[in-house]
């Protein structure tokens, strides 16, 4: 964890001009203190509600919630219809950009309400009922931010599935939702290059591992790189056949505020992934109210840009449902930084006029390597606001972003939030807060967090910076965007959230943090076994289980090493059979590494796997990842008396 001196850290405040402006004032703090549920009764009014709900929240089956009981609304209608009938169909809701140089899509808010009811029409068609499961497995294409939409317009729940994931996760993932349709493309550019993505599900879809047979019925497709892919008649589809033909004409139904909206996996601290489920009045509400006040949206004049992939939670939120549902105009990108080169996302801010950028602290860190003259040699003087999320942003990557992307003026919005919360938490108001770089800095309006010691005191603001200082940070009041739960695991949801904290009734996120001297909250990351690499989440069971499914391999252990460029790596030791005592070490090394990306996927891959004779362990059996963590940070060991046999380390470090 880093260990950062807040005291010499200097502040900024927010431009005068910005604040003048800004969509939020501190106002928002004193509504939301003065009446918390009034005020979440109020930001619920910024939409567009078919029934009107009678009570804000329901919190006696604690911790399952009920906001906004009885409401009843459609999710698509808010973030597309609505814009329509207000007059704004004109105004361009994705300036989408392909991987392709020159490859562009414009795409306005009536043609994409166009879009939508044709893919709800064809979805229709094929049988889909509300409350079915869609798997969507997609590069980032309009598709792809249609298929979502249609399934919410339907009251279907989607679970999208990151395109890096390989076919087994994919499997897992679609067999866990019990999936009825999986919505895909032939294949996507990476780099350049058309690779397959149908293989994938088809592999996915067939090999079902299990004795029970797929739930899959159908496999819709869209054209996007034109490459071959093997066909199953009957079961596989073009998006190009059903969708396109399809009537614009669809009314939409309205749902209970509670109705499922999608299932989105994470990883946890075993190697089962968690659907993480969300709901529709809620998570709308606060995705959209946050969205309008941290990034401090205009609709009307800005142009809004969040580099994250559909495939994780900060693309359904601040891609799909928060901007849509504010009616803003914004840029998806489908490639990566560097392709063509490394000019690409300047070339995209300066052409699109972007106005508000929102990414994540490793891309921020490769750009600093690739260095200063490569944002100089572009105009980005049309952005006003820079975002961050994912791991805590080190205070040198906070200055150096303002500095080359803000024209060191820019305020940035550094935000702290989880898959869990649905949307963000912890984060700057950017026209109120001064902010320290590096911190999160407050709950936003509405929000209750605390950072606890182990029985639940809060801890004091602005102690000492030291070690003891660190706590649980935990939110102790139910929020709009919470959570509903572990699909198919209740007591998974239970034990993994709230069991901590359970007599206080708090939710614990997983993450440790302190306070700083003016109380504001220093995120240090987690303390449980689930790493963050480059903003991704991946728990070590998960990588742990894909290397001893390699027939060489007998136990192996993996913890998260602190890594200059993406927050964390992977490092892996392994144990080998005996059979394998012959083969060449790297050959190995190879072919376990090989093994995770195709069990998981490339962005799990170890960055290194050593071989060792023993792993170290406590007496009862329980692997000492700590003092693993030690060796990959290349620290003096740790206390290792509680190890059996203490010596194995010097194996370990031979090994290296
Ligand atoms: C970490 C991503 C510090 C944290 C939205 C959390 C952060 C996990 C920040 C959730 C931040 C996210 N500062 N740490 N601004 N944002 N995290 O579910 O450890 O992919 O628990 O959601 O990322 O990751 P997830």
């Amino acid at each position: 964890m880093p260990q950062i001196d807040t005291e010499v850290l200097s502040s900024y405040p927010p431009p005068a001009a910005f604040a003048d402006a800004a969509n939020a004032t501190s106002d928002l703090y004193d509504e939301a203190e003065k009446d918390r549920l009034a005020f979440w009764g109020a930001q619920a009014e910024r939409l567009s509600w078919e029934t009107p709900f009678t009570d804000v929240l329901d919190w006696s089956d604690a911790p399952f919630a009920k906001w906004f009981v009885g409401g009843r609304l459609n999710v698509a209608y808010n973030c597309v219809d609505r814009h329509v009938e207000a007059g704004h169909g004109d105004r361009v809701a994705i300036h989408w950009v392909g991987e392709p140089v020159d490859d562009e899509r414009t795409i306005t808010y009536a043609q994409l309400k166009d879009e939508v009811c044709k893919a709800a029409n064809a979805l229709t068609e094929l049988g889909l009922v509300a409350g079915d499961r869609v798997a969507i497995y997609m590069p980032m294409v309009p598709e792809a931010i249609v298929a979502m939409l249609a399934c919410a317009r339907l009251g279907a729940m989607h679970s999208v599935v990151f395109a890096g994931y390989s076919a087994s996760a994919l499997r897992a993932r679609i067999e866990d939702a019990e999936a009825k349709l999986v919505i895909t493309t032939d294949g996507q550019f990476r780099r350049g290059k058309a690779v397959s993505l149908k293989e994938a599900v088809d592999d996915a879809v067939r090999e079902s591992g299990s004795e029970r047979e797929s739930t899959v019925e159908h496999v819709l497709v869209v054209r996007r790189t034109g490459i071959d892919v093997e066909w199953t008649e009957g079961r596989d589809l073009w998006w190009h056949d059903i969708v396109d033909p399809a009537s614009t004409d669809h009314t939409p139904e309205a749902f209970d505020a509670e109705h499922p909206l999608f299932l989105l996996y994470t990883s946890g601290t075993t190697g089962k992934p968690k659907g993480i489920l969300h709901t529709s009045g809620g998570y709308l509400t606060q995705s959209s109210y946050t969205h309008f006040n941290v990034f401090d949206v205009k609709p009307e004049s800005d142009v809004y840009w969040c580099t994250a992939d559909i495939g994780w939670i900060t693309g359904h939120t601040y891609i799909v449902y928060g901007p849509l549902s504010n009616g803003v105009t914004q840029v998806v990108y489908e490639g990566t930084p560097a392709s063509p080169d490394e000019h690409r996302h300047f070339q995209v801010i300066e052409k699109y006029g972007v106005t508000i950028y929102y990414t994540a602290p490793t891309l921020v860190r490769t750009f600093m390597k690739w260095g200063r003259q490569l944002p100089a040699e572009h105009d980005l003087s049309s952005l006003r606001l820079l975002g961050s999320v994912g791991e805590p942003i080190n205070p040198e990557a906070w200055r150096w972003y303002r500095m080359a992307f803000g024209s060191d003026e820019t305020p940035i919005v550094d935000t702290w939030w989880q898959t869990e919360t649905g949307s963000a938490m912890i984060s700057p108001l950017p026209g109120v807060t001064t902010c320290k770089p590096g911190s999160a800095m407050r709950p936003l309006p509405g929000i209750s967090a605390k950072i606890v010691d182990d029985d639940g005191n809060q801890l004091e603001p602005g102690t000492d910076h030291g070690e003891q200082a660190n706590g649980y940070l935990v939110l102790d009041k139910p929020w709009p965007s919470m959570l509903r739960g572990i699909w198919g695991d209740p007591d998974r949801f239970k034990e993994t959230y709230w069991s901590r904290f359970a007599e206080q009734g708090w939710y614990f996120a997983g993450d440790g943090a302190r306070y700083g001297k003016d109380g504001e909250i220093w995120v240090l990351g987690r303390i449980d076994d689930v790493m963050n690499i480059s903003g991704h989440r991946i728990s070590t069971a998960e990588v742990e289980s894909a290397l001893v499914g390699h027939s060489g391999v007998a136990e192996a252990a993996v913890v998260g090493a602190t890594d200059d460029q993406t927050g964390q790596a992977i490092c892996a030791f392994v144990i080998l059979k005996a059979h394998h005592a012959d083969t060449p070490q790297e050959q190995m090394v190879d072919e376990l590494r090989k093994q995770v990306a195709t069990e998981i996927s490339p962005i799990a891959r170890p960055r290194e796997i050593h071989v060792v004779p023993e792993l170290p362990k406590t007496r009862s059996g329980k692997i000492m990842r700590r003092l693993l963590r030690d060796v990959a940070e290349g620290r003096e060991l740790g206390d290792t008396s509680t190890l059996v046999d203490p010596s194995v380390f010097e194996a370990i470090r031979a090994s290296k």
